[in-house]
This record gives C-alpha cells, sequence and structure tokens, in this order.
C-alpha cells in the first residue's frame, strides 16, 4: 500500500499557482477572494481560516465577511451583489452549510458565474454536465489530480463513488466518467453496497460517516480516495473510511487528515486564477 500524500500534491499545485499569480502582479493584476461566512458553525470557521491562509501563501487578497447568524436571506443577497459589482474581488465563495432559514440555491444563483469559483451556480454545473468548463468543482477536481498522482489511468476502469451530494458525488462521478472510467454512483439506498464497491478499481467515499467503508467493501489493489471529514467519539478528525482496515487491500489510498482536504483549498486557489484571468481576458 502507498499513501497518497494530499499535502505534497497540494503543495505542487499552490506553487504553480503562486507563479502564475506572480506574472499577474507584474502586469498589474492583483487577484482577491471574497469568502462569506454565516454563522458560528466551528467547522466552517475551521474551512475558512485555511482558504484565507491558502490565499496569502500563493500571494492573493482575502477578503472575509462573517455574518452573524441571524443575518436574512435579503442581506445576504444584497452582500453578494455588492460583491459581484466589485472589480477587486474576483472569486465569491459563500461557505457552506447556511443556517436553515437561507435558501442555499438562492444564495448561489446570484453570484456571477464568471465570480462563482466553486462551480455550485447552474450555469457552471451545466457546463461540467457537457465536459466544456472554466472551474471545476473544487473537491472533486483534488481527488482527480490525486488519482493522477498515483499513475493511474481513469480510462476502462470501475469506479464506484459512495455518495450523490451536488458538492462531491455528483460532480466526482462525472469528472471521472470524462475520463472514460465505468462510473457507479451507490447512495445510502444502493442495495448490496458492498457487492458493488468490492468490484470497484477506484473507490471514492463521500459519505459524511467514520469508518463507513470497511476491508470486505475495498477490492484488492483498489486506489481508495477518502473525501470524509468526521469527528470521531474522542473528537479526532476521520474519514469514510476504515483506514487501518482498508490500507492492507489498497494499492493507494489517501489519510484523513493529509488527504483530500489539502486539495479542496489547492483547487480553489487554481480557480480564483483561473476567474481573474478570465475577467481580465487573459487565456
Ligand atoms: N462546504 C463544504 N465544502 C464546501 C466547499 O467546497 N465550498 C463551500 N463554499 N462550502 C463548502
Amino acid at each position: 500500500m502507498k499513501l497518497i500524500d494530499g499535502k505534497a500534491v497540494s503543495a505542487d499545485v499552490k506553487a504553480s499557482v503562486a507563479q502564475e499569480n506572480a506574472k499577474l502582479r507584474e502586469q498589474g493584476i492583483n487577484v482577491g477572494l471574497a469568502v462569506v461566512i454565516v454563522g458560528n458553525n466551528p467547522a466552517s470557521r475551521v474551512y475558512v481560516n485555511n482558504k484565507k491562509k491558502a490565499c496569502a501563501e500563493v500571494g492573493f487578497e482575502s477578503f472575509e465577511y462573517a455574518l452573524p447568524e441571524e443575518t436574512t436571506q435579503e442581506e445576504l443577497i444584497t452582500l453578494v451583489k455588492k460583491l459581484n459589482d466589485d472589480r477587486s474581488v474576483n472569486g465569491i465563495l459563500v461557505q457552506l452549510p447556511l443556517p436553515s432559514h437561507i435558501d442555499e440555491n438562492a444564495i448561489i444563483n446570484t453570484i456571477f458565474p464568471e465570480k462563482d469559483v466553486d462551480a455550485f451556480h447552474p450555469e457552471n454545473v451545466g457546463h461540467i454536465m457537457i465536459g466544456d468548463y472554466a472551474f471545476l468543482p473544487c473537491t472533486p477536481a483534488g481527488v482527480m489530480e490525486l488519482i493522477h498522482s498515483t499513475g493511474t489511468d481513469v480510462c476502462g476502469k470501475n469506479c464506484v463513488v459512495i455518495g450523490r451530494s451536488n458538492i462531491v458525488g455528483k460532480p466526482m462521478a462525472m469528472l471521472l466518467l470524462h475520463e472514460h472510467g465505468t462510473v457507479t454512483i451507490t447512495h445510502s439506498r444502493t442495495k448490496n453496497l458492498a457487492d458493488i464497491t468490492s468490484k470497484a478499481d477506484i473507490l471514492v467515499a463521500a459519505v459524511g460517516k467514520a469508518g463507513f467503508v470497511t476491508a470486505d467493501m475495498v477490492k484488492e489493489g483498489a486506489v481508495v480516495i477518502d473525501v470524509g471529514m468526521n469527528r470521531n467519539a474522542e473528537g479526532k478528525l476521520c474519514g469514510d473510511v476504515d483506514f487501518a482496515a482498508c490500507c492492507e487491500k489498497a494499492s493507494y489510498i489517501t489519510p484523513v487528515p493529509g488527504g483530500v482536504g489539502p486539495m479542496t483549498i489547492a483547487m480553489l486557489m487554481k480557480n480564483t486564477l483561473t476567474a481573474a484571468k478570465l475577467q481580465n481576458g487573459i487565456k
């Protein structure tokens, strides 16, 4: 078994973004990302801090908007519209989940597609479906980079995704399909899940349940990617995969932390750079 080092791969992505950003700065272009967080979700707070830190690392400006839990949908829409019109802001990221009184789709639909660095806007989702896109959703794009880092060719492989969220499962399946994988999306209502996952050459777990993927669900020699970010009973960060047991069978496996997490942020930096280039007419 070989460990897939998300920290190392993400450092490479960020280094190349930093290099391109330096060239933009020589042309007088300063890249900016607005990060909006509503309420006090502690996990969201950590993610937002990490995103701001990554901006500083690659030389982007970040603008944080930390709004109270009781912010209304109208107030949030007003802020997003202001950021849409702000030329110093190239990318807008509204951290999800939002408090339940705010309709997430209404917010996502307000972000200009050309500033939608999460690629959550229906227009960008449509581009991804067709396979003609500027932005890829950060987590699935990061997973593809990790798979590539192992030297695995997706073409013709059995790929199984566990989870069907709009953020990970669905776009993940699309990206694997674009690379000619034979893709199965599974979810909480799937019957005989282990029968399906144990045939996967590439298994991507995005369930949100600690230790959900057990060794009997993994094919000998599979590439196993763990998108999970869960806290166990002791409050320790852990993935969806029973790592200790599954690493006996996998050829490559991602750890949690240090696997997919850092990649999501690196791909966000890449998307923000792409947004700035597009907005400035640079290819
Ligand atoms: N919440 C969990 N993952 C993400 C993400 O990739 N982007 C945003 N905006 N919110 C998230």
